[in-house]
């Protein structure tokens, strides 16, 4: 199925601000998360049912160090620490991408930062669920 696409800049955010100085962003802007641990951003997403889908983050840190975050699915932490590595820039995005199970319904996705460093600098989450096609019947 095509990906769904949910921007940061119309997630949940505690700790940050919604800038667009740094080109290359989708949508309206990315979040500047503060440079403080805890600081996050909470997507609500939508399956229509239970299962596996794909989770691709798009990033940037334009430090020179890994920009650690917790990312939980409804509350649980599925992906503890994940690096958010450089990118070179702030204007340079990468995705970093992890697969996650979702139930039927709305979903939280929330990236926490787990230093005091804060999250990279967030611009959307595109989400692709498993395909709901089924075979004719013969
Ligand atoms: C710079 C950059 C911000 C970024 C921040 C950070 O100030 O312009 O977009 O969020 O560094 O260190 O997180």
């Amino acid at each position: 199925d095509a990906a769904t696409r949910y921007e940061a800049e119309s997630a949940r955010v505690s700790q940050g601000v919604v800038e667009s100085n740094h080109a290359g962003y989708s949508g309206s802007g990315f979040v500047n998360g503060d440079n403080a641990a805890g600081s996050y951003v909470e997507w609500t997403v939508q399956a229509a049912s239970a299962g596996t889908a794909t989770v691709a983050l798009r990033y940037a840190n334009g430090s020179t160090g890994n920009r650690p975050g917790d990312v939980s699915v409804n509350g649980a932490v599925v992906s503890a620490a994940r690096a958010f590595g450089p990118t070179g820039a702030w204007s340079t995005w990468a995705t970093s991408t992890l697969t996650v199970t979702l139930r039927a319904g709305a979903n939280t996705i929330r990236v926490t930062a787990a230093t005091a460093a804060g999250n990279p600098n967030l611009d959307h989450l595109d989400l692709e669920t498993a395909s709901s096609d089924t075979a004719p019947p013969t």
